[in-house]
C-alpha cells in the first residue's frame, strides 16, 4: 500500500517493522505529522513528530522516565517482551542502581550534578587533540589502504578509543567491548526478542562485572583518568557510591559507542548520496561543523526517546494521564517542514539551529559535545587527506529503529 494512503497506525507499523520503514522512515514520519501529529497509537502510546511537541515533552518534568513497575517503558506489540523488560525492572536491587538515563529527578540532579563535575567541558577540549591524533591515525590507515570499510576502519575503533583513553580503560581490553555493546543495545530496540534482551542482560552483567574490577584497581591506585575523578568526587560530602561510579562508566561507554560511529556512517552515507553538497564541503572545510550538525539532523543515530506522564500533562494542548508513554520520534522532529526548511535536502550551509538529535531538557545528551568534536576530527582528516571519496558497494541498512545506522559503509578513496 503506498504511504499516502496508510492510516497513522499502519504508518506506524510500516515505520517499525518493514524493511522499507526501516530503509527509510522518512516518509513514514511525514504521513504521520501529516495526519496524526499526537497519535494515539493502537499500542497504547502517544506518538510525536513535529519538533515543537517533541521539545515541549522533553523539557516539560511532568514527563520522566519508567521507573514504577507496571509503567510501560518501550511500547512493545508482544506481552512477552513487555513482561520480560517490567520483570527486569522488578529484580533491579538496590546494590545495582540505575544510571542517570532512568532515573527522574531529584535523583537525576543528584547524580548528574556529580558527574558533571568530573566531566567536565575542559576535560573534552583537553581531550581534543588527543581525539585529533587518535582520528588522524585510523583515517591515515583507512587512506593507505585505498578505503574499504569506513565504519569497521573508522567508525568502530575511533569513539571506543576516545572513550576508553577518557575513562580510563586499557587498550588491550576495547577490542572486547564492541560486540558486547551491541548485544547490550540490542535491548533497546522496540522489536528486540526475549532472546535479545537476555542477550543484552547477560552483556551488562559481563560489562558491569569488568568496571567492578577496573573501579577496585582504580581505589588501590589514582591515575589521571575519569574513572579515578568520578571515584573522588565530592559535593560537600556528598559522593558518588562505588556502584554509582560502575553504572554511570557503563553509560558512558554504552552512549557514547554506537551513537558515535552511526555519525560517522550516516554522515558519509548522506555525503556520498549527495555529492554536489559533499563537493561543497571539500572546497570549503569551514563548513565542518555546520555540515555535521546537518548529519545529525538528516540522519540522526538516535531516533527516538521515550517518557512516561509522571503526573496529569498535557502536550499540544491535549491532555495525557498519569502513566501515558509518550514517544518522541526525534529523527521525525528533524525533518519537520515547520522547523526546517525543505527538510529532506541535506544541505551543509543549513543554519536553522540544532537538531533535535540530542534531545532537549535534563537528558539531554552529556556527551553532545565530544561526540560532536569527533564528527568534526574525523570528517577533517578525510578532506585533509582525500581527494576524492565514493561508494564502493551497497550501502546496507541495519534494521533496528532506535539506534539507525549501516551494517558498512563500503568506499573507494583517491588520496590527495
Ligand atoms: C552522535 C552521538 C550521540 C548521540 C546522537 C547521542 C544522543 C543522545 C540522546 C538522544 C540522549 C537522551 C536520551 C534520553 O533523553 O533518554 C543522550 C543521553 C546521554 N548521552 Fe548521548 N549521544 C551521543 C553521544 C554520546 C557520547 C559520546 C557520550 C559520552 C561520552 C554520551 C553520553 C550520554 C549520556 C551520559 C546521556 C544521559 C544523560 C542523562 O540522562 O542526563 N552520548 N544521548
Amino acid at each position: 500500500m503506498p504511504v499516502r494512503e496508510m492510516a497513522p497506525d499502519e504508518a506506524l507499523a510500516a515505520l517499525f517493522f518493514s524493511d522499507a520503514g526501516l530503509d527509510d522512515p522518512n516518509p513514514y514520519y511525514h504521513r504521520l505529522r501529516a495526519h496524526a501529529p499526537v497519535h494515539h497509537s493502537a499500542t497504547g502510546a502517544i506518538f510525536l513528530t513535529r519538533y515543537e511537541d517533541c521539545r515541549e515533552v522533553l523539557r516539560d518534568n511532568r514527563f520522566g522516565k519508567a521507573t514504577r513497575e507496571g509503567d510501560s517503558l518501550i511500547p512493545s506489540s508482544d506481552p512477552a517482551v513487555a513482561e520480560y523488560r517490567r520483570d527486569l525492572l522488578r529484580r533491579r536491587g538496590p546494590d545495582r542502581p540505575m544510571s542517570m538515563l532512568f532515573l527522574n529527578p531529584p535523583a537525576h540532579t543528584r547524580q548528574r550534578g556529580l558527574v558533571s563535575r568530573a566531566f567536565t567541558p575542559r576535560r573534552v577540549e583537553e581531550l581534543r587533540s588527543r581525539i585529533r591524533a587518535l582520528a588522524d591515525g585510523v583515517v591515515d590507515r583507512f587512506v593507505e589502504q585505498g578505503g574499504g570499510d569506513l565504519l569497521e576502519a573508522v567508525g568502530f575503533p575511533l569513539p571506543v578509543a576516545v572513550i576508553g583513553a577518557m575513562v580510563g580503560v586499557p587498550e588491550a581490553d576495547w577490542p572486547r567491548f564492541r560486540s558486547l555493546i551491541t548485544a547490550a543495545a540490542a535491548g533497546i530496540e522496540a522489536g528486540a526478542t526475549v532472546e535479545e534482551l537476555k542477550a543484552a542482560e547477560a552483556a551488562n552483567a559481563e560489562v558491569y562485572r569488568y568496571f567492578e574490577g577496573l573501579v577496585a584497581e582504580r581505589r588501590a591506585r589514582p591515575r589521571d583518568d575519569l574513572l579515578t575523578d568520578l571515584l573522588a568526587v565530592d559535593d560537600a560530602g556528598d559522593r558518588l557510591s562505588e556502584p554509582e561510579v560502575i553504572v554511570v562508566a557503563m553509560l558512558l561507554f554504552a552512549a557514547g559507542f554506537e551513537t558515535t560511529t552511526n555519525l560517522i556512517g550516516n554522515g558519509m552515507a548522506a555525503l556520498l548520496r549527495n555529492p554536489a553538497e559533499m563537493a561543497r564541503l571539500w572546497d570549503d572545510p569551514a563548513r565542518l561543523p555546520g555540515a555535521v550538525e546537518e548529519m545529525l539532523r538528516w540522519d540522526s543515530p538516535v531516533q527516538l526517546d521515550v517518557r512516561t506522564a509522571l503526573e496529569p500533562a498535557e502536550v499540544a494542548g491535549e491532555p495525557v494521564p498519569e502513566g501515558q508513554s509518550v514517544v518522541t520520534l526525534l529523527g521525525a522532529a528533524n525533518r519537520d517542514p515547520d522547523h526546517f526548511a525543505d527538510p529532506d535536502r541535506f544541505d551543509v550551509g543549513r543554519d536553522e539551529g540544532p537538531p533535535m538529535s540530542f534531545a532537549s531538557g535534563i537528558h539531554y545528551c552529556l556527551g553532545a559535545n565530544l561526540s560532536r568534536a569527533e564528527g568534526h576530527e574525523v570528517f577533517g582528516s578525510l578532506i585533509e587527506r582525500c581527494r576524492s571519496i565514493e561508494l564502493d558497494g551497497p550501502l546496507v541498512r541495519r534494521h533496528r529503529m532506535t539506534l539507525r545506522g549501516f551494517e558498512a559503509v563500503p568506499v573507494r578513496v583517491v588520496p590527495r
